[in-house]
């Protein structure tokens, strides 16, 4: 039997649903139930009736849907999938930022950890953030983090200033700008698409900026023939299912690297995921008290997503 087929068994032995990011591998999102980007995978963790959720991504988006339905297993295949933002945001510094802006709005990347998030005021990601950032009334200061290159992007598109975190993406980084220039002037007729968390330089070439669904969504629906994507390798999966007529170029990175690999994302492996199926292990638990603080941003950032409005903290008044 295929292993494919015997983490189907698997799934259905114990009525789990399989999520996976776009960066993951191929052959992981085959065998998954949804794939998404990190606000789809976090709504579509929160409304499945499923009891078992597997999260083929990493660590923080498990613990998004483990703190949206804590009565839910949420079960990641590899504990070290981290993220280099979580990394670069650790807690007590965070907290010492906070306090430092007490009248401050604090919205939190969701590439950050529970604990960071149960400090903020709301979450976002790179396809909400803009929308997030329009509901927080004008006069009132806001700290964004933990990606200076998203919240520079979202501080020139809202024509507001933020306080910026200074963490970035080791993965989005390295491409470089001017390779990508080089490229599309062999090129001309390309479409360039960035994620958000590309620096400033590289997100000047680029046609089309946003999450990897809306990524992935231009490739869709643009006639464009030819594309240069400057995002983690994971996604030209979808693209070249959706567009086989079309040129794919990665956007180049600076060194002769797998550069645009998530190391992260790429800890997961189909027999990881029949693991973890077949022990329910390891399961997400997250620290009393800080899954209940760290649900109010991420539910708040739901709600303005749907477009409902909600009320806004006068003031940090978090832990010291
Ligand atoms: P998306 O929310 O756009 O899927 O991005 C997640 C991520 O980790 C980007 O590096
Ligand atoms: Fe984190 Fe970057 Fe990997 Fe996304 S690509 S999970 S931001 S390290």
């Amino acid at each position: 039997m295929s292993i494919e087929q015997r983490i189907l068994d698997l799934k259905k032995k114990h009525s789990a649903v399989i999520l996976a990011h776009y960066y993951e591998d191929g052959e992981i999102q085959d065998i998954a139930d949804f794939v998404g980007d990190s606000l789809a995978l976090a709504q579509f963790g929160k409304a499945s009736d499923a009891k078992v959720i597997l999260m083929a991504g990493v660590v923080f988006m498990g613990e998004t849907a483990k703190i949206l339905s804590p009565e839910k297993t949420v079960l990641v295949p590899d504990l070290k999938a981290g993220c280099s933002l979580v990394d670069h945001s650790p807690y007590e510094q965070y907290l010492e930022w906070r306090h430092k802006h007490p009248d401050a709005i604090c919205v939190s990347y969701v590439n950050s950890s529970a604990k960071v998030k149960s400090i903020t005021d709301i979450t976002c990601t790179s396809s909400n953030a803009e929308k997030i950032l329009a509901a927080i009334p004008e006069d009132r200061p806001v700290l964004f983090g933990p990606d200076r290159n998203l919240g520079s992007y979202l501080a020139k598109k809202s024509s507001r200033d933020l306080i910026l975190w200074p963490g970035a993406c080791e993965v989005h980084v390295l491409f470089s700008a001017r390779k990508l220039f080089e490229l599309k002037t062999e090129h001309p007729d390309a479409i360039v698409l960035a994620h958000p968390e590309c620096l400033d330089e590289v997100l000047q070439y680029a046609d089309v900026i946003g999450s990897t669904s809306k990524i992935l969504n231009e490739v869709k629906t643009n006639p464009a023939k030819k594309f240069i994507v400057a995002t983690e390798d994971g996604i030209f999966h979808q693209m070249r299912k959706e567009r086989p007529d079309a040129e794919l170029f990665q956007a180049p990175a600076e060194g002769s690297c797998a550069c645009n690999q998530c190391p992260y994302m790429k800890l997961n492996t189909l027999e990881k995921i029949e693991q973890a199926l077949e022990s329910l292990a390891p399961a997400l638990d997250i620290e009393d008290g800080v899954a209940e603080s760290a649900q109010l941003p991420l539910e708040r950032m739901l709600k303005v997503t749907n477009g409902e409005s909600i009320d806004w903290p006068a003031s940090f008044s978090g832990p010291n």
